[in-house]
């Protein structure tokens, strides 16, 4: 177990690299079961979700290499054994989507309740009923354990009662290779619901409309091989932004797409910070106060509940009351309590959390309890005074390359050490 110890209170300048997006990147990789040859995956990000999405392929019988650290070459022609077993999807969310695949190339898919982060009630209702309304029969077997079959799979019109993304990727993965035409209405348009259906075309699919509330597929007989590169990481550059304005900071962002990015630079500039936007890069500075906002978090092109920690934190310190509405998950304000350790002060009434700012925020141990809202502790640690231990950065590690290295060469005081490490804070 590793924590990190930061002493905060510095200036963060310089320039940072964003990785390929972690959430098309776990998409992705079990798409590459639909290919009859191998992929060439680019812009991978060196993560654990990656890791973990990559060992379930080597599992199943694939050939997985890596061709230099941000590519890697996929062969699933030889599969042994397409089923996902607990001790491998009890670590991501995203587990799931190998069930999508797996009916397109097989018919069957057997794979156990998917984990991931704990932001509250986490249904699959509606990936469910996509599969059944493609002709499948889905049940939970003793276990936990869902399993999907079908004789045929045959396209459809079906309508998601909700906006959800993960159920739109799975469907549209099971979808791709079925009989006749599929149109999915009411779907996700998060920019890696797009880099999938890219991915997909680029392998043979027929998808048209992805990004837009309605998808439209031709079902294919066959797919095969391909190179792709995929997509920068919105909520990685969301982050470092937030880590400009939080610090103080003059931060160049390289390697993103500045589209994706509006509704966050859009708060940002409310909050006080200045944006400048290039080609693939933004500049994130701030010079003046931080300011109250209202932030609600809604599907994209809404404000991406993804980036909710990281903004909350910002407004721990902003001049006045700032309101928060978690539109999305039913509990993402855990990290609250961390932060109040800290000094700040949140009140937080279900979905809602009221940010009174304050002067400053004091270092204090702390843990993190899912992805972001690490990442948001680690944005706390660098704007407080003092030393800020975080334990429990695993999750960060999920979702973010080389987060302390990236930090650390903008001017971070930040170290990982190992919970068992008897170096201390004042050593740094
Ligand atoms: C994905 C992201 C996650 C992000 C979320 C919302 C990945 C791997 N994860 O999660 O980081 O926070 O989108 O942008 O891409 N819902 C149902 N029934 C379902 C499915 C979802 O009621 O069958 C509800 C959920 O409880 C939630 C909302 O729909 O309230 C959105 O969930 P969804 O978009 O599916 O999130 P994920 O795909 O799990």
């Amino acid at each position: 177990m590793n924590k990190y110890i930061i002493n905060g209170g510095k200036r963060l300048c310089g320039s940072v690299e964003i990785s390929g997006a972690k959430n098309a990147a776990v998409a992705i990789l079990p798409a590459t079961l639909l290919a009859e040859g191998p992929c060439v995956i680019e812009n991978l990000p060196n993560i654990s979700d990656v890791s973990r999405s990559l060992q379930i392929l080597s599992h199943m019988g694939a050939t997985v290499n890596y061709l230099n650290p941000s590519t890697v070459f996929v062969d699933t022609t030889n599969i042994t054994s397409p089923s996902v077993p607990y001790e491998y999807a009890k670590h991501m969310r995203a587990s799931y989507y190998f069930l999508g695949v797996l009916l397109a190339r097989y018919k069957h898919a057997d794979v156990a309740m998917p984990g991931g982060c704990d932001l509250g009630a986490r249904p699959i209702d509606r990936h469910i009923k996509g599969f059944e309304e493609l002709g499948c029969t889905v049940s939970i077997e003793p276990g936990g354990i869902i399993r999907a079959s079908a004789q045929s799979l045959v396209g459809n019109h079906i309508f998601f009662d909700g906006v959800s993304v993960g159920a739109t990727i799975n469907v549209m993965l099971a979808a791709v290779k079925a009989e006749g035409v599929t149109v999915l209405e009411n779907v996700a348009k998060e920019p890696h619901i797009v880099d999938l259906a890219n991915f997909l075309n680029s392998m043979g699919a027929d998808i048209r409309g992805a990004g837009t509330d309605v998808i439209k597929i031709h079902g294919v007989s066959s797919m095969h091989g391909t190179n792709y590169t995929i997509i920068p990481d919105q909520i990685e550059a969301g982050t470092f932004m937030a880590i400009a304005a939080a610090t103080s900071g003059d931060i160049v962002i390289k390697n993103v797409i500045p589209k994706h990015l509006e509704s966050i630079t859009e708060k940002l500039l409310k909050i006080g910070a200045v944006v400048e936007e290039y080609d693939e890069a933004v500049r994130v500075y701030r010079e003046g106060p931080l300011n109250k906002i209202t932030l609600k978090t809604l599907p994209h092109p809404g404000f991406p509940t993804d980036m909710q920690p990281q903004m909350t934190t910002l407004l721990t310190v902003a001049n006045g009351s700032s309101m928060v509405i978690e539109d999305i998950w039913d509990n993402r304000f855990k990290y609250a309590t961390e932060l109040c350790r800290m000094g700040a002060n949140i009140k937080v009434d279900g979905k809602v959390a009221v940010v009174e700012g304050v002067p400053s925020l004091k270092g204090a141990p702390i843990r993190a309890s899912d992805l972001r809202a690490g990442a948001a502790l680690v944005i706390a640690g660098l704007m407080a005074e003092g030393v800020t231990e975080i334990e429990d950065i695993y999750h960060i590690e999920r979702g973010y390359e080389n987060f302390e290295e990236k930090l650390r060469s903008l001017g971070a005081d930040i170290k990982k050490v190992s919970v068992c490490d008897k170096t201390v804070a004042g050593a740094l």
